[in-house]
């Protein structure tokens, strides 16, 4: 056997070596993710082994359009029992809950985001997503004006088809963020509580937070040309709908859509009582981004309560202390009409939001928005 033949053979070896060891490594590092209950899934051009090559390309900040899509699967963890007493748990589950669509980098793509728009939304509402994403809190409309990122906050429904076109979605616009539990009337706290969650993880560059229901028309001029410059430099601070104490009576009556229970209301420390603490109508609202972690905070120490605009907009600011509630008590409406007389006539208008709006009144309302604005600015 020649020198060689021998020289290469040992390499053959080396090489046969490595490869066990590494197999064996790849094996160890799985089963130890796995143990973790982590199971991701990983896009394509994703770099699993980045010494092996030059990663600096991974560390740039990728364009919209190639941003890996970030879908992370986890399986459902134990409630920890601490806070569950074996049944029920009695603070929200989106506490620590996965998210089953995220996109974590929804405000790493811009170094200066002045408002942060969330949409509670039904998985199945794709229509009114649609219809938002082309009108009010499209970019294409306000890029002289500010930096606005959406995030649409949902559950899962229980039907694959529609979770397949979830996806979909997803991947066309990166702004849904889908959490771990059903999306029910019942479950709308845990949507919120995802939301404050989120942000605190991934959006404390917002300036501002908005948060509105997916039927809302807002008029973003107003909110940037108006509302924005008011409140820039300002902390602690809720624009609502406000119920004052002493306002937003307890509903009783077992038939009632917002009937709560004795126990339900005991678990809040509200039995005996007639009515809510001072809390905002939820459709549309207005916050100081620094407030955001302080109510994400004190969620861990507050029971739950499925009435959402009561938990989130009551219950946690009472915590948190300090806040200034302001009052859009005149500016907004559920009355399409009235909406499209205020926009249409010769005063000012100072409607900043419509509620409750269909589906087929989306558009017409955010035209005649538009073309108000076009005749005030200049
Ligand atoms: C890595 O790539 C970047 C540009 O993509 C280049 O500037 C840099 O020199 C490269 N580094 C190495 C170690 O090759
Ligand atoms: C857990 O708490 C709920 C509501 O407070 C109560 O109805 C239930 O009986 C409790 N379960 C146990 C196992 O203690
Ligand atoms: C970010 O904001 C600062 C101060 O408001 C401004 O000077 C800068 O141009 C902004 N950057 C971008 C990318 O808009
Ligand atoms: C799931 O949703 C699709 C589309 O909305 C619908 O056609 C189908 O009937 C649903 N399936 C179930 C089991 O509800
Ligand atoms: C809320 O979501 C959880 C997790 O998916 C689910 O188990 C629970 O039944 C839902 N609650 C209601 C009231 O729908
Ligand atoms: C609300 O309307 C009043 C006038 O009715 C106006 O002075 C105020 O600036 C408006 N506030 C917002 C936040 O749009």
């Amino acid at each position: 056997m020649s020198l060689q033949r021998i020289v290469s053979r040992r390499k053959r070896c080396i090489i046969g070596l490595l490869l066990i060891i590494s197999l064996t490594i790849f094996v160890y590092v799985t089963t130890i993710s796995m143990s973790l209950e982590l199971v991701s899934v990983v896009p394509k051009y994703v770099v699993f082994f980045p010494c092996s090559g030059n990663t600096s390309n991974t560390h740039q900040q990728p364009e919209a359009s190639i941003l890996p899509k970030t879908v992370a699967i986890r399986k459902i963890k134990e409630i920890p029992r601490h806070i569950s007493n074996g049944s029920e748990p009695v603070i929200p589950i989106m506490l620590w809950n996965n998210y089953l669509i995220n996109n974590p980098d929804l405000c790493k793509m811009a170094d200066n985001i002045s408002i942060l728009i969330l949409v509670k939304t039904n998985p199945l509402n794709f229509e009114r997503r649609r219809i938002i994403r082309s009108t009010w809190t499209n970019k294409a409309y306000f890029q002289h004006m500010g930096v606005l990122r959406v995030l649409f906050l949902m559950g899962y429904a229980q039907n694959n088809t529609v979770q397949e076109k979830i996806y979909r979605e997803f991947d066309e616009h990166l702004d849904i963020l889908q959490g771990d539990f059903l999306d029910t009337y019942r479950n709308l706290t845990n949507k919120g509580v995802m939301g404050l969650r989120w942000i605190t993880e991934n959006c404390m560059q917002a300036k501002m937070v908005v948060k509105v229901d997916d039927d809302v028309v807002l008029d973003t001029y107003r909110l940037l040309e108006i509302v924005y410059p008011m409140y820039e430099t300002k902390t602690r601070y809720i624009l609502c709908n406000i119920f004052m104490g002493g306002k937003a009576p307890i509903v009783l009556d077992g038939k009632h859509k917002w009937y709560v229970k004795d126990s339900e209301l005991k678990s809040i420390g509200l039995l005996d009582k007639t009515y809510y603490p001072p809390y905002c109508s939820g459709f549309t609202v207005i916050l100081a981004t620094d407030l955001i972690p302080a109510m994400f905070g004190v969620a861990h120490v507050t029971p739950f309560f499925w009435v959402d605009d009561v938990y989130l907009y009551g219950l946690l600011p009472l915590k948190v202390k300090g806040i200034d509630y302001i009052s859009l008590s005149r500016n907004y409406t559920f009355s399409y009409k009235r909406a499209m007389n205020c926009f249409r006539g010769k005063q000012p208008c100072h409607v900043l939001s419509i509620g409750e709006t269909k589906m087929h009144e989306m558009r017409p309302m955010w035209n005649m928005i538009q073309s108000y604005h076009s005749k005030h600015t200049s």
